[in-house]
């Protein structure tokens, strides 16, 4: 038998109703905000995702599903939604004078070691806020995200925030940590592995999202960008804080947050929900600030922050708060037809009834009596609708209350009418 792929997964519909819950909450809460939905292709250029993500990440380097094409040209599966969103922005010259608010829902892929809350094909819901660099929009965005895992019942959420700097500070920033890895402290602590030594050379702050032990272990007294902030980073940051004070989101200063994505400037941040465990999974929202990629990507200069949710991840943190799902009220009926002449009568009735908005479900097939009742019971139905000869011939139809076992007769002329009070 032909297996799932690994590090992917089905949604059944037992599940599929969670998912739903979540979209419904989501897009309602991200049109009071201003953002209108986008749609991308799960297929871009791989230029794309390499120029934007950056040559030396992780995603880049190890992660991503890239092929090519018929003619030769290569593709790649999205591993993420900024770099697609920014694209279709510039390509569909959306208003670039304006602040555009974009939101989009998505599988994206990365050929990661799979785990819980760690997948190949996963989903994420992310925004993009383009054409403005003040700080309170920075506040409003992560208010945003916030709200969002709040209003599904997550407690207990840590913002995780830290500025990443400019050009400039990063500049700064690399000569010291070239000296510091180069340093005979360092240098005595065990070499970096092979990857890291590239890092060093070609985009230093990469070296911090290595999971080699000796690595990591260097890590910890690197110095931190916090001291090569430039004045205007530092300006931001500053009221970056002073915005999330006033809207009352406490938040933890993590001078180590690199983010895995080299677009990022300035703000970064991520919501994690520690109960899940393993700080590498327990990000349920990351995002940040990325004010040069729209020009890197040959649009002009355009300041943009934004972040993106993982799904799976936000569906089992609801799991581990024990998150009531409303399953929300809707009449389901079950239509039982007993012989061919009752069930011509109900194959049109059952149509009307669709059309009309009711959940109508029925068999296809001439079923006995006591088969189509195990069927609705099957499916939980509040109802059914029995249609014999009899009936057929008298005009009515036997309604039947599944919880108390009550049943009474309708007449057809009035079905509608009786089923609507229901
Ligand atoms: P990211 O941190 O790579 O950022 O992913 C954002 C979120 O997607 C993570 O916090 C996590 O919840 C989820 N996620 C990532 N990888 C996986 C995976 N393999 N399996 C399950 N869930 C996963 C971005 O993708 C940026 N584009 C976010 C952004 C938008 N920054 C600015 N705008």
């Amino acid at each position: 038998m032909i297996k799932r792929l690994r590090g992917t997964y089905d949604v059944l519909p037992q599940d599929a109703i969670k998912w739903q819950y979540v979209e419904d909450v989501f897009s309602v809460i991200l049109e009071r905000y201003g953002y209108r939905e986008i749609r991308t292709p799960v297929i871009e250029e791989t230029s794309l995702f390499t120029r934007s993500i950056g040559e030396t990440t992780d995603i880049v380097t190890k992660e991503m599903y890239t092929f090519l094409d018929q003619k030769g040209r290569s593709i790649t599966l999205r591993p993420e939604g900024t770099a697609s969103v920014v694209r279709a922005f510039l390509e569909g010259s959306i208003s670039p004078d304006a602040l555009t608010k974009l939101y989009y829902w998505g599988d994206m892929f990365r050929y990661d070691r799979p785990q819980k809350g760690r997948y190949r094909e996963f989903c994420q819901v992310g925004v993009e806020a383009i054409g403005s660099a003040i700080p309170a929009l920075d506040a409003e965005v992560i208010s945003l995200a916030m709200c969002l895992l709040e209003t599904l019942g997550l407690k207990d959420l840590k913002l995780n925030l830290n500025s990443v700097g400019c050009v400039d500070c990063r500049r700064v920033y690399y000569e010291k940590l070239k000296d510091y890895f180069n340093s005979s402290t360092v240098v005595t602590m065990g070499k970096l592995c092979p990857t890291c030594q590239k890092r060093l050379e070609k985009n230093p702050m990469r070296i911090f999202d290595c999971k080699e032990e000796n690595c990591q272990r260097t890590i910890e007294k690197a110095p931190t960008i916090a001291e090569s902030l430039c004045s205007n980073c530092t300006l931001a940051f500053e009221n970056l804080k002073k915005y999330l004070s006033l809207l009352d989101i406490p938040f933890v200063l993590n001078t180590r947050l690199v983010r895995g994505l080299d677009y990022y400037t300035r703000t970064a941040f991520e919501i994690t929900y520690e109960k899940m465990g393993s700080p590498q999974q327990n990000a349920l929202a990351a995002g940040g600030r990325y004010d040069n990629l729209i020009q890197e990507l040959g649009g002009p200069p355009t300041p943009a922050i934004g972040f993106a949710m993982g799904m799976e991840r936000i569906l089992l943190a609801m799991e581990i708060a024990k998150v009531n799902i409303p399953t929300g009220k809707k009449v389901e009926i079950y239509f039982v037809s007993l012989g061919e002449v009752a069930f011509q009568e109900a194959f049109k009735i059952i149509d009307r009834l669709r059309r009309k908005g009711f959940y109508v479900y029925a068999t296809t097939s001439g079923r006995s009596l006591k088969s189509q009742l195990r069927e609705a019971d099957r499916l939980c139905v509040g109802y059914t609708l029995i249609l014999g000869g009899d009936e057929l011939s008298r005009r009515v139809v036997m309604l039947r209350d599944m919880e108390n076992s009550t049943q009474r007769e309708i007449p057809l002329k009035d079905l509608e009418d009786e089923l609507a009070k229901l």
